[in-house]
Parts: C-alpha cells; structure tokens; sequence
C-alpha cells in the first residue's frame, strides 16, 4: 500500500473485514508493506493498520516478488507513475480516485495495464453502496424505462472555512483540478454507471476563496486543523463546478459539485427521471432508495423508501436485516471484494482503469468548457 493517511486507513480496513463479511472468497488479502514518504507515518501506519513491514521508497515495494497487489492511495500526483512501474513489474492494481491528474496520464495508465494484461480498479466505491448497485438494477431490468434526466450533486462544506489550509487538495499540480476531481468525479462515476457515457459538456467553475494558510505535515486533514496565523498561499483549483450534461443515449443532465457549502457534508445524491418512473439517492442517508413508478395507481403514486438489506445487492454478505445500517467501510469492504474475485477469477474489475480513463476524459472536457463558455464534446 502506497500512502499512508486518510485512505490507507479505509483501505486496510477494508482487507482485514473483507474476509469476515463475503466467505466465499478464494484468496485471503494479507497486508505487506505499507509506504509513505514521511518514515514516522510509515512506521506508525504499519503498527495501527497491520502491515508487516514499512519503507518510504515506493519503487523498491513494487518490484517485490511477494507483492501481488499494488493499493494506491497517495495524492494525485503520483498515480500515474506509481502505477505504471506497478503494471510493468506485472502487480495487479487498485488506485485511488481520481484515477490521476488529467486524461493525458490516465491514457498512459491504461495503456500500461493492458499491455502487462494485470487487473485494474479505480475507487470509485460510492457505486458499491447497496442502495445505488438496487438503482442499477432496476435501470438494468427496464422498472423506470428509457432514462431522460440525471441530475447528481456533490456538496461537502469543509473548505467553506477559509482557515481550512492549503493542502494538496488546493494545488492543481498535485490534485489536477479541486472540487471537480476530488468530488465532482464520483457524481461523473455515477451518471456513467447508471445512464451510460456523456458526450457532450458546459460547465462553469468558481474559485471562492483565492489563497489559503500554507499547511504544515504531510496528511490532508480535510480542514479538521485549521491554519492559523501561517504564510498563506494561492489556490490554483476550482472550489465549485456546475455543469450542464448530454449523454451519447439523449439523455440529459446536470452534475454540481462543491466543497463550500455550510451545512452540506457528504450530500452526494442523484436524481433520474425516465418514461416509466424516478430513482432518488442520498449518501447522507444512504441505507435507502427512493423509488417511484408511474404504473402505480393515481390514488398511491409517489416516492417510497426501500430500505437495503438482504434482498438487495451484497446482502448476502452484509448485515442479515435492513436497518443495521450501511457506512463508508461497507462500500470500501465491497470494493476490496470485488477486486480479489476479479483476480482470482480472472475478471475484469468494475470500475476499472478504462472507466477511470473515461470520467477523466469528461473531466478535462469540463474545465475546457469552463474556460472557453462553450459546450464541449468529450472524445472517448
Ligand atoms: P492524505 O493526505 O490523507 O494521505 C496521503 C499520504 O500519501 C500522505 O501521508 C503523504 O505523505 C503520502 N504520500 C504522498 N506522496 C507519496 C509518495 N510518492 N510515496 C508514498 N507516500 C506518499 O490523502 P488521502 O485523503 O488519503 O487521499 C489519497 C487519495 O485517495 C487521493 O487520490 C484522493 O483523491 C483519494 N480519496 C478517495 C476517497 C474516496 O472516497 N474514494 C476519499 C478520500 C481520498
């Protein structure tokens, strides 16, 4: 595992439960070295998230024949490079969302997993919450017919505050773009999941607070340490996106993503309307889909709560009824699942490298189309 902060932690949750919650599985993850550029957070890392060993140098680790899988979850910066000399000492790989900074390197990613033929995931876990694979299905079974509209929001608020420091996640040199990338592309994630690929884009982008407190220390605490009196400096990356969407299927939307507004937190949602009826989905409450299908009677038509359990995707491994409830490990438990079936069956990941590509494609498009006030078509 390459990094050793806010995600390192999820992840190496995520194989130590994986096991305890889906039986089934062939192989048993086992956590070998984890590396992070600081030592002390290496070393540190290694003994809270059981690691056998630690290093600070990550090319010495994906060259070790005991290695079968690379987990990324360092800053954006690094994806791309990491991965490639992973794929090329032919180590299967998970990497962090976004899958790096901008189309041009995740087309590089691609390439060298395909020629090393290793597999390959992008962290989008958010589409393994049950509540959004049971929206899925019911768009695959045809329950609400030909989609016309999605309509996906990410709203966090942690950065409102302009003491919340400049991190890596404020510097497009590390992170390639801001709200868009870090948030906007789990909502990108969804709407090609659930609708299919968009074609065509018009967004606008906003910078609300222009420069930061410089932060101090390696790991982005997600404004949870404010900066204080520290030199302060500029912000190069978007703090909002809204943008206008059409899908190669004629379907329409719109996806806005920000981390400025008070009161929002994870208020990562969807809407999608078709001929036959409308899907809803919060991750705010996130055991639920909200479901409504126009052949339902006049006198009883209108939303109503699914509640996610077993009947529904992954609950054979999950909790036995609904209402135990569904968090962030789950989805991180899920996504590791799926990543050692893909392996040891010899499957293609989903979302995979290509998917990764994909969402970075429209991402690029949406800054070119903030920049030049035009629509933009998205060349996949
Ligand atoms: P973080 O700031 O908490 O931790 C990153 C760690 O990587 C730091 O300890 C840093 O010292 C280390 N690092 C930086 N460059 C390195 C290198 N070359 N070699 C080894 N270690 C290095 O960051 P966080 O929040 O864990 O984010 C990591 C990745 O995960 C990012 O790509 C981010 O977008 C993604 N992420 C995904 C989330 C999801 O819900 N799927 C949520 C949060 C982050």
């Amino acid at each position: 595992m390459i990094g050793a902060g806010f995600m390192a932690k999820a992840h190496s949750m995520a194989y130590a439960s994986m096991p305890m919650f889906f039986t089934n599985t062939e192989a048993t993850p086992y956590r070998k070295t984890i590396v992070d550029v600081t030592e002390e957070l290496a070393k540190a890392a290694a003994e809270r998230l059981g690691f056998e060993n630690y290093s600070t140098d990550w090319r010495s680790v994906v060259e070790d024949p005991e290695i079968d899988i690379i987990d990324i979850v360092t800053p954006n910066d690094s994806h791309a490079e990491i991965a490639i000399a992973a794929a090329k000492a032919g180590k299967h790989i998970i990497s962090e969302k976004p899958l790096a900074r901008n189309a041009k390197e995740t087309k590089e990613m691609l390439e060298a997993v395909q020629q090393a033929k290793v597999r390959n995931m992008v962290a989008f876990n958010y589409r393994k919450t049950p509540a959004v694979a049971l929206a899925k299905k019911f768009i695959d079974e045809g329950a609400i017919g030909k989609i016309m509209n999605f309509r996906g929001t990410y709203l966090q608020d942690w950065s409102a505050d302009p003491e919340s420091p400049l991190s890596w996640r404020f510097q497009k040199d590390k992170a390639g773009s801001g709200a868009l990338g870090d948030i906007g592309t789990h909502v990108i994630d969804f709407a090609h999941y659930l609708v299919g690929d968009i074609a065509e884009v018009m967004a606008t982008t906003q910078t609300w607070v222009k420069e930061r407190p410089i932060q101090t220390g390696g790991i982005d605490s997600l404004g949870n340490v404010k900066g204080g009196n520290t030199e302060k400096g500029p912000v190069d990356v978007d703090d909002e996106i809204s943008t206008l969407l059409r899908f190669k299927n004629g379907a329409v939307g719109s996806i806005e993503a920000t981390r400025n507004a008070w009161g929002r937190h994870n208020f990562l949602t969807f809407e999608i309307h078709g001929e036959k009826g409308s899907l809803y989905f919060n991750y705010e409450r996130r055991d639920e889909l909200q479901v409504c299908f126009a052949e339902d009677g006049d006198d009883r038509r209108g939303y109503r709560t699914i509640y996610t359990g077993p009947a529904h995707p992954y609950g054979e491994g999950l909790w036995p009824i609904p209402g135990l409830g569904i968090g962030y490990s789950e989805t991180k438990i899920v996504e590791v699942y799926h990543l050692i079936e893909a392996i040891t069956k010899n499957q293609e990941c989903e979302p995979n490298f290509l998917d990764g590509h994909k969402i970075a494609l429209v991402s690029d498009a949406m800054l070119e189309s903030a920049e030049s006030q035009r629509w933009v078509r998205v060349d996949l």
